[in-house]
């Protein structure tokens, strides 16, 4: 039930739309009831010849005793029964249809709107999510939520909404129009709706388990669907096609049973209503019977009043229906809810001082840091590291020693898990987390770009950047030459992710993307390492122009590249094995000079040479 507070919380905004559609959806009933009163004066009337001309009575006001009459509608002048009758008709279905048009559209706007104000409040908890949350949540998986699961509450609140209105509106007239007939008869019919409810109560649990498996199942469709379609060479190149399809397959297949099951449970309440519904009339008619052969009722009445039961059947039964639709809605909304509710593992504090600049070190104190997810305890294991201002410092190791992790302490994508990370003397955790980052540029190994222009790309995240500032960084990261050969310059969209530039190109985006941010701190993550010689030395060049007057972290692959910084790190399994200048490691017999001297026989010395890098 929280769930649904919570759901209709997101309405609260709307409450004069939501009144105003409330008071529409209320005269529709009014005139649904108001058709099928008219219907008794037609058999009594109308249809009979012999009937007295005294005037249409359409209902008694309970308690007053007050009676209100058809002929009180009508001008003076109009006498004739039928006249009367067929304005009233027309009149009553007139109002009906523009009531019902306004509430509807009223109630769906609500509703819509409702839901936009929901998913972009999830959006904006998902994208102010730290990396761990990336990491146990799928992409497919989010992507399905924020679209699949709130589609579902959509239905449920705009949809389900008017007809919730509209058919508790008509069911309270009808039944008002069968009380005033004869309430006696009336609540004979109204003693079997708790054998009706009792069932669809209980249904509803199910099917909020059932809707929960098949937003799952979507979720899974979804991520294979992503899978394929974003690896879609590696499934051409590995011939994967048919693999993928029966892994589509498979996965339609649990979805469509699913929601086979979710039908099956839904579809069992009509026919069990109107089971009951058959039984309930029956036996009021045969009731009824008697009393018109007594002369009691009416055959006017008794019409009318046949109708109303028939008719106030109906929005039971659609009643029923928006119970399971919202069943539906409700387990729908479990994961968007716990998306909402996730409490952030890297967040700022309420006080967090702002970082104005930056001017003396960044200190890493007895660094511990493990993911919550390794299996083998600490990916950093007590590491002290100082990197002055302006100094370049690298770190190197082998493949899986913990040099990205490490760098990525340092904009607190992670917090430490022991120790701590100071910068100019404060605990990075107690810094507004913008203006920390906005300290830092990163150039890592794969550079995201954005399906945007060349332009906006270089520009990303910055919005006060003149053009005459991108086309600077893009010169200065000897990016302009290519940029200018494509068929629209900084106006070419640039694909998915890049898809249309190479690697060297991609890079030497984000450089320049770097370059306008002009942050202070750099971090280097393997910036060079996916590149062929020719695109590297170009790339190698744009990035001595970035790494100028900045603090650089520098992660290389390749140890020529370091051989000029200020201090290098090597780290072991998440450890400092040793520390020093280039020379002064190269020949001390440790990790360094091994690593030193494998590249040296096996590859790329000198990454201009060709016969180094065939
Ligand atoms: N997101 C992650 N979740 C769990 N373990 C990780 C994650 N990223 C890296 N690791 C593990 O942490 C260790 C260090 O990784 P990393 O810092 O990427 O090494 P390097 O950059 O030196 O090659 C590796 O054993 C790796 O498997
Ligand atoms: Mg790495």
């Amino acid at each position: 039930m929280s769930e649904l507070a919570r759901l209709l919380r997101y309405s609260r905004k709307y409450t004069a739309h939501l009144l105003l559609s409330v008071i529409l959806m209320a005269c529709v009933g009014a005139a649904q009831a108001l058709t099928v009163i008219l219907i008794g004066p037609i058999f009594d009337r109308v249809l009979n010849p012999a009937s007295a001309d005294a005037p249409v009575l359409l209902f008694t006001i309970p308690v007053w005793k007050h009676q209100v009459f058809l002929d009180s509608f009508m001008p003076a002048s109009v006498h004739n029964v039928w006249t009367m009758v067929a304005a009233g008709i027309l009149a009553v279905f007139t109002i009906k249809g523009l009531c019902d048009y306004a509430g509807n559209y009223l109630v769906n706007y609500v509703g819509l709107s409702a839901v936009t104000d929901l998913r972009q409040d999830v959006f904006d908890r998902v994208v102010h999510q730290d990396a761990h949350f990336f990491e146990s949540n799928s992409t497919a998986r989010v992507m399905s939520s924020i679209m699949n699961d709130l589609e579902k509450i959509q239905v449920a609140m705009s949809h389900i909404l008017a007809d919730l209105l509209r058919q508790s509106f008509t069911a309270a007239a009808l039944l008002l129009v069968v009380l005033q007939t004869d309430w006696k008869l009336a609540l004979g019919s109204l003693t079997l709706l708790p054998f009706v409810l009792l069932p669809t109560v209980r249904l509803g649990r199910r099917i909020r388990r059932t809707t929960r498996n098949a937003q799952d199942n979507a979720a899974e469709l979804n991520q294979v669907l992503q899978e394929t379609l974003s690896g879609h060479q590696v499934v051409k190149s590995f011939g994967a096609e048919d693999i993928e399809s029966n892994r589509f397959r498979d996965r339609a297949e649990r979805l469509r049973s699913s929601n086979l099951r979710y039908v099956a449970q839904q579809a069992v309440a009509s026919p069990l209503i109107e089971f009951f519904a058959a039984i309930t009339i029956v036996g009021l008619l045969t009731y009824a019977r008697t009393q018109i052969k007594g002369g009691q009722m009416s055959t006017g009445e008794f019409t009318s009043f046949v109708i109303a039961l028939l008719v106030l059947y109906e929005p039971v039964k659609r009643l029923t229906g928006i119970h399971n639709i919202f069943q539906q809605a409700l387990g729908a909304s479990q994961k968007v809810f716990e998306y909402l509710d996730r409490e952030l593992q890297v967040k700022e504090e309420p006080g967090a001082a702002r970082l104005a600049r930056f001017e003396k070190a960044i200190v890493f104190e007895n660094v511990n840091f493990r993911y919550p997810t390794s299996p083998e305890g600490l990916v950093l294991d007590h590491v002290d590291l100082e990197v002055k201002a302006g100094e370049v410092v690298a770190l190197v190791g082998p493949s899986g020693a913990g040099k990205t992790t490490m760098a990525n302490l340092v904009p607190r994508f992670y917090d430490v898990t022991g120790g701590a990370i100071r910068i100019d003397g404060k605990d990075l955790r107690e810094l507004k987390m913008a203006s920390l980052r906005d300290k830092i540029s990163i150039v890592a190994q794969d550079t995201f770009l954005f399906n945007d222009t060349v332009g906006a790309n270089i520009g990303y995240g910055l919005r006060h950047a003149l053009p005459e500032q991108v086309y600077q960084a893009a010169r200065d990261a000897l990016a302009e030459e290519f940029i200018l050969r494509m068929p629209e310059g900084y106006g070419t969209i640039i694909g998915e992710r890049g898809i249309k530039l190479s690697g060297g190109q991609r890079q030497r985006l984000a450089i320049a993307r770097a370059l306008l941010k002009n942050a202070p701190i750099l971090i280097l993550d393997e910036a060079t390492s996916h590149l062929d010689t020719e695109s590297e030395v170009l790339v190698q060049r744009a990035l001595q122009t970035l790494m100028a007057n900045r603090t650089v972290i520098v992660i290389a692959h390749r140890l020529s590249t370091v051989r000029r910084a200020d201090k290098i790190v090597v780290l072991d399994r998440g450890r400092i094995a040793e520390t020093g200048r280039h020379d002064e490691l190269v020949n001390r017999g440790g990790l360094y000079q091994r690593l030193y001297e494998l590249q040296f026989v096996t590859s790329d010395m000198n990454p201009a040479d060709p016969l180094m890098n065939p």
